[in-house]
Order: structure tokens, then C-alpha cells, then sequence
């Protein structure tokens, strides 16, 4: 299994604290099953500029890095990215491939928790024309609500965009029908933990892998994983 979004770099973030707690992180994405993590630290225009962020992300990495090295048992491989923060301007930024997943065209773009108007989906289908990298919805599901009496949802799926929902959609009772009927219909084709630490916001994707085998069966498992190799390149 890949995990499209996960905090697993430490102290970039909000999420992993240090190198033991990612490694922690790490350790139970592989026990169940996680061969691939894409982590994708938060971006944000406001705060950084690309290169401080590719920087920062580099030094963070490297200490991951040199305490994996101590590590005996196996961990998943790391592919680094970002969850780039929407912004005015965004489609016309030239740091704007610096922040995309690995070696791919593909970004992993975060929208506003608002209903979004009319100026922000030009905004994310001039991100193609412009610079000719795909956005990524990130955790498509945490959208859901603010865009009701809208079509905006339904717009973005026609861009043909790739879209991620988070494991926790699937595993909380309430929202699960409605997270695998977007699964079945093909309108969500990656997952992520969107892990920020061993608490809270530990790594969950097990317990969703375990839901969609019972409920769609393997081969829709199997499928999200093709897909998430096709994007990586893997
Ligand atoms: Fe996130």
C-alpha cells in the first residue's frame, strides 16, 4: 500500500516531533502493510518561499535519514513531497515545481475550509495551463460540507483531477458509506493517513484497507494500489 499524505518528517510541521516519533510513524504504517509513504509536509506561501521549504524539508530528511540507518527492522520507503496550501497566485508561482511529489508532475494541493468561489476554481485549472503540473485534491472529504448547494465538488471531478481522501472518513462509522460510495463510483482513487503523530493523528490506514476489503472486496484494494504506483511512477 502507498500512503499519499502523511507528517512523517520531523519538526517540519505540525506533525512528527522528532526522528524517534517518525520512525514510531513509520513502524506501524509498515505493520500494516504500507510499503511506500509520500510525506508531504505543510506548505504555506505565507511562511516560506519554496527553496527555504526544499531547505528545510532536505535537513529534516537527512536526520530521518541517518536515524533509519540505526533502525534493524524494515520501514517504508519515503518519497518527499509537499500539501501546498492554496493561495491567490498559486498557478502563476514559479516555485510551484519544486513542491511536487518525487520526480512526478503531480502536487498535493490543500483548499481553503470555506466555500470556494467562483475566482479559486479558475485558480486550480490554471495550475495545469500555467505550469503544466496536476494538483492532488488533498482529503477531499474534509471539503465536503463547505461546498453543499454547490456544484464545486462536482466541477473539480470533472478537471479530472486526482482526488485523496483521509483513512479517518472510512473508519468513523458516520461517514463511511458515503466514503465508499466515492471509492466505488472511482471518484476517489489515493488514500492517506494524513498522520501527524502516534496519538491522536497516528497512522490508520489499516483499519480502512480492512473496511474496503470487507465491504468492495480486494480487487478494489489492488486497484487503489495501481493507481497510487501509476502516479509515483513506481
Ligand atoms: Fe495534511
Amino acid at each position: 500500500m502507498i500512503d499519499f499524505h502523511s507528517h512523517i518528517l520531523p519538526r517540519m510541521d505540525d506533525g512528527s516531533k522528532s526522528s524517534e516519533m517518525s520512525v514510531s510513524m513509520l513502524e506501524a504504517s509498515y505493520e500494516y502493510g504500507v510499503k511506500t509513504m509520500v510525506a508531504t509536509p505543510h506548505f504555506y506561501i505565507t511562511h516560506d518561499t519554496a527553496d527555504k521549504f526544499i531547505t528545510r524539508r532536505s535537513a529534516s530528511y537527512d536526520a530521518l535519514k541517518s536515524h533509519i540507518a540505526q533502525h534493524s527492522a524494515p520501514l517504508p520507503d519515503i518519497i518527499l513531497g509537499a500539501e501546498v496550501y492554496f493561495f491567490r497566485g498559486i498557478s502563476k508561482y514559479d516555485g510551484l515545481p519544486k513542491l511536487a511529489i518525487g520526480d512526478t508532475k503531480y502536487i498535493l494541493l490543500e483548499m481553503p475550509f470555506e466555500r470556494w468561489p467562483e475566482k479559486y476554481l479558475t485558480e486550480i485549472s490554471d495550475i495545469t495551463e500555467e505550469t503544466g503540473l496536476i494538483p492532488i485534491m488533498a482529503h477531499i472529504d474534509r471539503y465536503l460540507d463547505f461546498q453543499k448547494g454547490t456544484d464545486n465538488i462536482e466541477r473539480v471531478i470533472s478537471m479530472g483531477l486526482p482526488m485523496q481522501m483521509n483513512a479517518e472518513f472510512i473508519n468513523a462509522f458516520f461517514t463511511r458509506s458515503k466514503a465508499l460510495k466515492l471509492i466505488k463510483d472511482g471518484v476517489v482513487t489515493l488514500l492517506g493517513s494524513d498522520c501527524h503523530n502516534m496519538d491522536n493523528r497516528r497512522p490508520n490506514l489499516g483499519q480502512a484497507l480492512g473496511i474496503i476489503t470487507k465491504k468492495c472486496g480486494g480487487d478494489t484494494v489492488d486497484n487503489i494500489i495501481s493507481e497510487s504506483k501509476r502516479l509515483l511512477g513506481l
